[in-house]
């Protein structure tokens, strides 16, 4: 069976205490610590790079979900690998040669996760599914935080689920209480939220009630 894991988005937390954020999440029970790579071209929104992951790492030893959001993802895998990801998911839209990439990933060390896009039918990724540790379901357009989850992406996750009962399957946008039953029930165990959980009065409620929803 697969294991829930909650990836809180350090995307709402604060960037000027980015090491306590990602602790305070840890505390709260989060399995992942899910980071946000954005360049301005492939998404029209500019956020951290390796730099970043490198001065987090030496805070932290919580597992850092890589979300790289960029063009041309092969150019920084040797940064985010000697930084210290844990986890660098590409977007499958970004680059000509996926199995390249997953190789490259590998063989530096970091596993590998391969992203799709709302628009992205899931039948272009099934041959790479074998190859890589996750796959990212998108449910919301890539870019920024706090938009609506899109429950017509819940059917790329039920074929998944029922092609690769073991795989890790990662959600990621407008995950909050009200959504999470349909993404658990299509099949996703790798939850990323990034308002719902820092927005909220109780950040831990809302991850025990995300696992909670995962497990049932
Ligand atoms: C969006 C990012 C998400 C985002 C999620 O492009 O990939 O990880 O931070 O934030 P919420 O949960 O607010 O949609
Ligand atoms: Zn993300």
């Amino acid at each position: 069976m697969v294991v829930p894991k909650i990836a809180p988005s350090l995307l709402s937390g604060d960037f000027a205490i980015l090491a306590s954020e990602c602790q305070r999440m840890v505390d709260l029970g989060a399995d992942y610590i899910h980071m946000d790579v954005m360049d301005g071209h492939f998404v029209p929104n500019l956020t951290i790079g390796a730099p970043v992951i490198k001065s987090l790492r030496p805070h932290t030893k919580a597992f850092l979900d890589c979300h790289l959001m960029v063009s041309h993802p092969e150019q920084w895998v040797e940064d985010f690998a000697k930084a210290g990801a844990d986890m660098f998911t590409f977007h499958y839209e970004a680059t000509d040669d996926s199995l390249a990439l997953i190789k490259k990933i590998h063989e530096l060390g970091m596993k590998a996760g391969i992203a799709i896009k709302p628009k992205t039918p899931v039948d272009a990724i099934m041959p790479l599914v074998s190859h890589v540790d996750m796959v990212l379901v998108m449910t919301v357009e890539p870019g920024f935080g706090g938009q609506k989850f899109m429950a017509d992406c819940m059917p790329k996750v039920t074929t998944l689920r029922k092609a690769f009962p073991e795989l890790d399957i990662e959600v990621d946008g407008g995950l909050d209480l009200t959504n999470i039953d349909q993404a658990a029930e299509a099949g996703a165990n790798v939850i990323v939220a990034g308002t719902s959980i820092f927005k909220a009065p109780s950040p831990g409620e809302v991850i025990a009630a995300f696992k909670k929803s995962i497990q049932t």
